[in-house]
């Protein structure tokens, strides 16, 4: 009798390698795959709070230019985007604050202030903005879009995502 019960070396050997391979198989594809599928999906990192400055260094009635760099991942492409905008202390108090995108509302060319005209000129096709931001000339549809900001422990703190002034 050759007891269908009794395991034979051969079978026991099958069975053994089967094993120790699906286990190998497992603890080494199962982190293979998250690693694969992992980039895909995290978050985007655009629209935390970026700190621009000091608020005691940022003088009254005088655009203040900063600049910051947005890192996008949307699943493996990496992408990395250069931003800026002016803060605008209207007043001494801490809380009277403008901070103006520098992009363009016109087609995005950037805008720098100018001392003497008093104004963001637009090099692109010659648009001018008040201080605050309102179109004075040129063909820009709608002011400077602004950002949202805190003051922390004497820094502000800007949320960036443009958004359009209201009035
Ligand atoms: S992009 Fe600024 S005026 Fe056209």
């Amino acid at each position: 009798m050759s007891g269908s019960n009794h395991l034979s070396r051969r079978d026991f050997i099958k069975f053994t390698t089967g094993a120790v391979g699906g286990i190998i198989t497992v603890g080494i594809g199962l982190p293979a795959v998250g690693f694969l599928v992992d980039p895909a999906l995290k978050e985007s990192k655009a629209g935390k709070p970026i700190a621009i400055g000091k608020l005691e260094e940022i003088p009254v009635g005088k655009p203040y230019p900063f600049s910051f760099t947005i890192t996008r991942v949307n699943g493996w492409e990496r992408t990395a985007a250069n931003y800026g905008g002016f803060v605008l202390r209207k007043s001494a108090d801490p809380k009277d604050i403008l901070i103006l995108s520098s992009r363009c509302t016109h087609l995005g060319c950037t805008v720098n202030w100018n001392e003497s005209a008093n104004a963001y000129l637009c090099p692109c096709h010659d648009a001018k903005f008040s201080v605050q931001g309102e179109v004075l000339d040129g063909p820009p549809p709608i002011p400077l879009r602004h950002f949202n900001f805190t003051i922390e422990d004497g820094v502000v703190v800007i949320v960036p995502v443009e958004i359009g002034q209201e009035g």
